[in-house]
């Protein structure tokens, strides 16, 4: 039923600058007066103020880190006092060196199958953590381990994500950790694990428990896959509190403008690291080595501030998607985008007798673009000058496709405007790749769990683009029966 190739995939813890802006265009910036206020200027093909913007709102998050398996953001954070961590072994001693741990014991537990001893570890004090985003704890070679291998070798080694580099890469990575003074690393396969840099430094043991030998399948591997889907969409896993004031993002094209043309003309998926100059890999560990031990005092919750933009238009979207993909009327979706656009659409913006000419609706796209973004940045970080300008470009595209759509249907709605409407919509939700469409239709039974299949299990097994309804409790679905080649 679970193959080798499933646990293969599993940790070893027992076991110079160039700027793209978002559009074309020569004397265009985001921050001045001269902005392009084009209502069909598309986003430069290179610009990643999106990525940025998606990839930072889905930190923690199972699912759009299954899908993007291939991580590009080092983001600092705190595991809070108090919390609790496990780590499977298979005798009494206390681990002397670097070792893993998990968030969940389910995960935990699948590393103690003979003479089984379960240790629960508590945080004794904040624990200094990274957290490499991605399916980052998954050892295989097509770039989930990308971004720690800057940490650890200073360079991307693919052919050295294996199990076997990883006390390698663990002692690395800790030697590094050492330059800054932090605890550890976070990495997620499924779930989270913390790969801590000193196991009595922090955390002390709360309990160790000898626990009923069971063979891992099935029962207790179905239990860690339930496990992992605790923290499969917004918030995510909750016990890691994130600096995003100091993230880095491989994203970033001041920080890494190598990575633009490695990454020009590939599919999202296929975004890696890997190419990433030497000047660049430097700059990344330095800007690592850099950040602070406390957040920056801007006082802006960029956290809520994602996630207010994502609520106001993940839905929204889907239904105007499907409303262009059923109707041959236009009808429906313009309602929809009219009412969307409600809080923008001021007094002074009045049609023009001319269809072709929309510009007289550039205020109403201002207005949206910017009511979100609106801030004082004199006091930010490089990395928030960073989040602001992605969710910038993020609400402009967005606000550019629905009030050119609602430009066009005010003067009048004919049906020949659906077709075009529709392919509008189509490539600003692939634009945007937003993990809140991925969904089981029709919806699962209230025991089953609508599951993403991607990391770890065998590559061959995986559909990103496409969860199924899956029995995580007996009588199990057999994980590979929907996805026999
Ligand atoms: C306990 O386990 C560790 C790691 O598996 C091993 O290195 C050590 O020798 C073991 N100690 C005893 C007393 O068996
Ligand atoms: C995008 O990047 C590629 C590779 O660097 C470059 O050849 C191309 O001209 C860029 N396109 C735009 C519109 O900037
Ligand atoms: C920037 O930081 C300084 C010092 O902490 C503070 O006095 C000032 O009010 C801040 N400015 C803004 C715009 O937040």
């Amino acid at each position: 039923m679970l193959s080798l190739s499933f646990l293969l995939l599993l940790p070893f813890h027992a076991v110079q600058s160039a700027q793209v802006p978002l559009v074309s265009g020569d004397d265009w910036s985001l921050n001045n007066a001269g902005d392009d206020w084009n209502l069909n200027t598309l986003p430069n093909v290179n610009s990643t103020g999106h990525l940025v913007f998606d990839t930072i709102s889905s930190l923690l998050q199972h699912w759009p880190n299954t899908k993007y398996h291939s991580g590009h953001n080092i983001v600092p954070g705190t595991i809070p006092t108090g919390t609790l961590l496990f780590h499977g072994v298979r005798n009494e001693s206390l681990p002397t060196t670097a070792e893993w741990a998990a968030f969940d014991v389910e995960f935990a537990r699948l590393f103690c199958d003979e003479q089984c001893l379960l240790m629960s570890l508590v945080a004794t004090r904040p624990l200094r953590i990274l957290y490499f985003d991605g399916s980052s704890a998954t050892k295989i070679f097509d770039g989930p381990m990308d971004a720690q291998d800057l940490l650890a070798w200073g360079a991307v080694l693919p052919e050295r994500a294996t199990v076997d580099w990883e006390y390698e890469r663990l002692h690395r990575l800790c030697d590094f950790a050492d330059t800054m003074g932090i605890d550890g690393y976070v990495r997620m396969q499924l779930n989270f694990e913390v790969m801590l840099c000193d196991f009595t430094a922090g955390v002390r043991v709360a309990s160790l428990s000898k626990l009923e030998q069971e063979p891992l399948i099935p029962h207790l591997m179905y239990a860690f896959m339930h496990s992992g889907a605790w923290h499969d969409h917004y918030p995510g896993e909750m016990r890691i509190q994130l600096d995003l004031t100091h993230a880095v993002s491989l994203y970033d094209v001041d920080l890494a403008p190598s990575l633009v043309p490695r990454r020009h003309g590939l599919a999202r998926r296929e975004h890696r690291v890997l190419g990433i100059g030497a000047h660049d890999a430097q700059a990344v560990a330095e800007r690592v080595r850099a950040i602070p031990a406390s957040p920056s005092q801007s006082g802006i919750d960029w956290r809520a501030l994602f996630q207010v933009i994502r609520a106001r238009y993940a839905t929204r979207l889907e239904v105007l998607q499907s409303i262009l993909h059923e109707d041959t009327s236009p009808h429906r979706a313009f309602v929809l985008i009219k009412t969307a656009l409600a809080p923008y659409r001021v007094h002074a913006a009045v049609p023009s007798a001319t269809r072709s000419d929309v510009s007289w609706a550039t205020p109403v796209f201002r207005l949206c673009a910017t009511t979100y973004t609106l801030f004082d940045q004199t006091n930010f970080t490089a990395s928030e000058h960073v989040l602001l300008t992605s969710a910038r470009e993020t609400t402009r595209e967005i606000c550019r496709t629905l009030v050119g759509i609602w430009a066009e249907g005010i003067l009048e709605l004919r049906d020949s405007l659906t077709p075009k409407w529709r392919a509008d919509v189509d490539r600003l939700v692939d634009w945007l790749g937003w993990a809140e469409w991925l969904k089981c239709r029709p919806a699962c039974a209230f025991d089953e769990s609508c599951y993403l299949p991607g990391a770890p299990f065998s590559m061959a097994k995986w559909n990103v683009s496409e969860p199924r309804c899956m029995r995580l409790f007996e009588p199990y679905t057999d994980i590979y029966e929907p996805y026999v080649l």
